[in-house]
């Protein structure tokens, strides 16, 4: 069985965790879109790990990790986390594929991302200024640097003229100038050409051995380039066809997905979010669940778990079961709610709207279930969670349509309610 993890939110559902759990019953974790942008933390025996671009499987000594030609890789961002791993005691070795196709973020990136933000003022995204968009920009325009380009050779000292010069155009108050780049992209591949491989091949030959492969995403559905809040989104595909394109990988190889969302809802950057919170609950959100970006740090927007949202990448992705993360931030409040559907112009929508004009519009509708006193901290067996927890996640399964098959407790690996019962629980083991 190879199965997909994704974020059935805005990101930040606790993905990092779920495939930390999984990655003992498969062979191979692969990655399949999105940058260092993103941020998976997992904590091991009370030490963190924050990982951005490199699956996080990579914890797990045997397990190889594969980066896809979906990732758009900043050489510099993946030293420095190999060099972090190698300081921690974690030698990724061969373990690390990182596909030939995949394409590059050069420093030019960078500094567009950050001047096409100030551009948009008002109306800016909030990116995470690692230069994802730029790349991916690139790949799309077909001008893009892959890392089987990473060789000596007129076309790509051509290339990198060209784009070095496009570059300049731009941003004239300074000058890059396309040698020195040039030079250190050979460096660059010099160094990772160790681990370049076809990743689409070795999966294949993977899956005919009969080796089981985690299929990790990134962001989360609704950022997702073609189904997410646009504008508001990352540039890549989030969703489960990204899997499929990030990775070389037919979808019959794709057997099971479990998607992940947090017990309540998280987005950090801008874009419209119909059930975020303004005052004292959003505050206690976000400081009871530390909810600060992985990778730059600002603080996330939260907001009570908005079902239209979840339902919708359920359906988006062919999800099977949901992971539900953080349940223990919602411990001692009084009352919690759930939306289940939007007003807007005196209509009620049941589906999110195409446009994020009228996101911003809707006004959510939203159920009241009682809190609970008794914490669910650390509760690893369902039957243990209070009668009132077991409620709101009763009602969560209905109105997203699929099974809470993983409930998280905290933020350590044993802090985990795994029900074996649901058809993701098989996939534990
Ligand atoms: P970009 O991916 O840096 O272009 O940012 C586009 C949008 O996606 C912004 O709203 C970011 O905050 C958001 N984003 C990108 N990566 C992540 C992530 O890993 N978690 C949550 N939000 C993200």
């Amino acid at each position: 069985m190879n199965i997909a993890v994704l974020g059935a939110q805005w990101g930040d559902e606790g993905k990092g965790k779920i495939v930390d759990l999984l990655t003992p019953h498969f062979r191979l974790v692969a990655r399949y879109q999105g940058g260092h942008n993103a941020g998976h933390t997992v904590y091991v025996e009370g030490r963190k790990f924050v990982l951005h671009l490199i699956p996080s499987g990579i914890l797990h000594a045997g397990v190889r990790c594969l980066i896809g030609n979906g990732v758009v890789i900043d050489p510099e961002a993946l030293f420095r986390e190999i060099d972090e791993l190698a300081s921690l005691g974690i030698d990724v070795g061969d373990r690390l594929v990182i596909s030939d196709k995949a394409h590059l973020i050069l420093p030019y990136h960078r500094e567009l991302d950050v001047l096409s933000e100030a551009r948009r003022g008002e109306r800016k995204i909030g990116t995470t200024s690692r230069g994802i968009g730029p790349a991916y920009e690139d790949k799309i325009g077909r001008r893009g640097i892959r890392v089987c380009d990473l060789v000596d050779t007129p076309e790509l000292a051509e290339a990198v003229r060209e784009n070095v010069h496009a570059r300049n155009q731009i941003i004239r108050d300074t000058r890059m100038e396309w040698q020195a780049v040039y030079d250190q992209l050979l460096a660059h591949g010099d160094r990772m050409r160790r681990w370049t491989a076809d990743v689409s091949l070795l999966l294949d030959e993977a899956v005919r051995r009969g080796d089981r492969v985690l299929i990790e995403g990134a962001q989360g559905t609704m950022l997702d380039i073609d189904h997410g809040t646009y504008p508001y989104v990352t540039s890549s595909n989030a969703s489960i066809g990204g899997a499929c394109t990030g990775l070389g990988l037919p979808p019959q190889a794709i057997h099971g997905v479990l998607g992940v969302a947090k017990a309540y809802l998280t987005r950090v950057g801008e874009g419209p979010l119909p059930t975020e919170l303004h005052g004292a609950i959003g505050e206690r959100l976000r400081e009871t669940g530390q909810e600060y970006g992985a990778s730059t740090g600002r603080p996330r927007r939260c907001g009570w778990f908005d079902a239209v949202a979840v339902r919708y990448a359920v359906r988006v992705n062919g999800i099977n079961a949901l992971a539900l993360t953080k349940m223990d931030v919602l411990d001692g409040l009084p009352s919690v709610d759930i939306c289940t559907g939007y007003r807007v112009d005196g209509r009620t929508l049941d589906a999110l709207p195409a446009d994020a004009r009228t996101l911003a519009a809707c006004t959510p509708i939203y159920e009241t279930w009682p809190g609970w006193s008794t914490p669910t901290r650390g509760v690893t067996r369902f039957e243990d969670l209070p009668v009132e927890a077991r409620r709101y996640i009763a009602r969560l399964e209905e109105v997203t349509g699929v099974p809470m098959a993983v409930i998280s407790t905290g933020s350590d690996r044993a802090e985990t309610i795994i029900r074996r019962d649901t058809i993701a629980g098989r996939w534990f083991s």
